[in-house]
């Protein structure tokens, strides 16, 4: 399938009330050690990563129903994920079937996310152990990246700083090789991006050929947000690559037409029910949503 074509007039007229009624959802994941009103969390650097480019979000739990999710599928605008499977791999259903209508829906996985993508589109786990659980890297960027969705609306400037200095944050164990050879994959995701640690040489961006769903292994969201970690980098660059990230997969969003059947369920959905926890010492992350 292509992607669909939006004409001008056919997004400016379509994009009004839709862009007003901006939702993106972030699936939260689930935590180690439950407790009463704390069995999931999401990082509230992702919430800020997709506010900070002008979009509202909505929580996805984790215990609905199929058709719970396909409710809320019908409502929001594109989704995030970083982490918990089985709401992943709906999601992710439901995302292929509508793009093949034309209805034009955006997935973006990031570190988890992005390995969980891998075994969606392949129905196998392909991933190998790498040594990169605390570090910040450079891209080195493929051919294919010129011509990327992705990173066409970066500044030149950035790009160039991308390629040269330690901009994203690795903090994962498991990647796809370069030399990964599985067909669904390579005729499914475009490779953007690549790393190495020394000894593997693996995926680090890419992007869906003919979907608009895109993986990164690194973290865009914590370069602006996260603080608890040495490796987190967080020069001028590094936060422009969060938000010009962000503003990337936001405006992917502003593209699909779902929206909730009234304000008043809108209004229910918001993560704006819940209140983010300043997590002390406790967590990796600043601050977190708990359910
Ligand atoms: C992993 O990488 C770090 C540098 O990021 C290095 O100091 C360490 O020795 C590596 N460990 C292994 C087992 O290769
Ligand atoms: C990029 O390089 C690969 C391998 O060398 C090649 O197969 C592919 O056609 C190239 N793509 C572009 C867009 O140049
Ligand atoms: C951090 O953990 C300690 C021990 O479990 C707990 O007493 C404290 O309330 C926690 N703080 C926050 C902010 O969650």
């Amino acid at each position: 399938i292509s992607l669909p074509k939006v004409t001008f007039s056919g997004s400016f007229f379509l994009s009004v009330p839709n862009s007003f009624h901006l939702v993106l959802c972030v699936l939260a994941q689930e935590v180690l050690m439950p407790k009463l009103n704390e069995a999931s969390y999401i990082a509230a650097s992702y919430v800020k990563f997709l506010e900070s480019a002008g979009a509202r979000v909505v929580p996805v739990m984790i215990d609905q129903t199929p058709e719970e999710y396909k409710t809320l599928f019908n409502s929001i605008n594109g989704l995030t994920t970083s982490g918990y499977a089985r709401a992943a791999k709906i999601f992710y259903d439901l995302a292929i079937d509508a793009n093949q209508r034309g209805d034009y829906f955006p997935v973006w996985g990031t570190c988890l996310g992005f390995e969980q993508l891998t075994v969606l589109t392949s129905g196998k786990n392909l991933l190998v152990n790498t040594n990169t659980s605390n570090i910040p890297l450079h891209l080195d960027f493929t051919n294919e990246t010129a011509d990327s969705r992705l990173f066409k609306g970066f500044p030149a400037e950035l790009m160039k700083d991308l390629a040269s200095e330690p901009l994203t944050a690795n903090v994962h164990k498991w990647s796809i090789s370069t030399h990964e050879t599985n067909e669904e994959l390579n005729n499914f995701y475009k490779v953007l991006s690549t790393n190495t640690d020394g000894r593997v040489e693996f995926v680090s961006t890419m992007e869906a050929y003919d979907y608009p769903i895109y993986g990164v292994q690194w973290h865009p969201e914590k370069n602006a947000f996260e603080w608890r970690k040495p490796y987190i980098p967080h020069s001028s660059s590094a936060v422009k690559t969060t938000f010009y990230t962000a503003e990337f997969f936001v405006n992917e969003a502003r593209k699909n037409l779902h929206r909730f059947n009234s304000e008043e369920d809108e209004r229910q959905a918001l993560i704006y029910n819940y209140s983010p926890v300043y997590t002390q010492l406790n967590s990796s992350f600043e601050q977190n949503y708990y359910f």
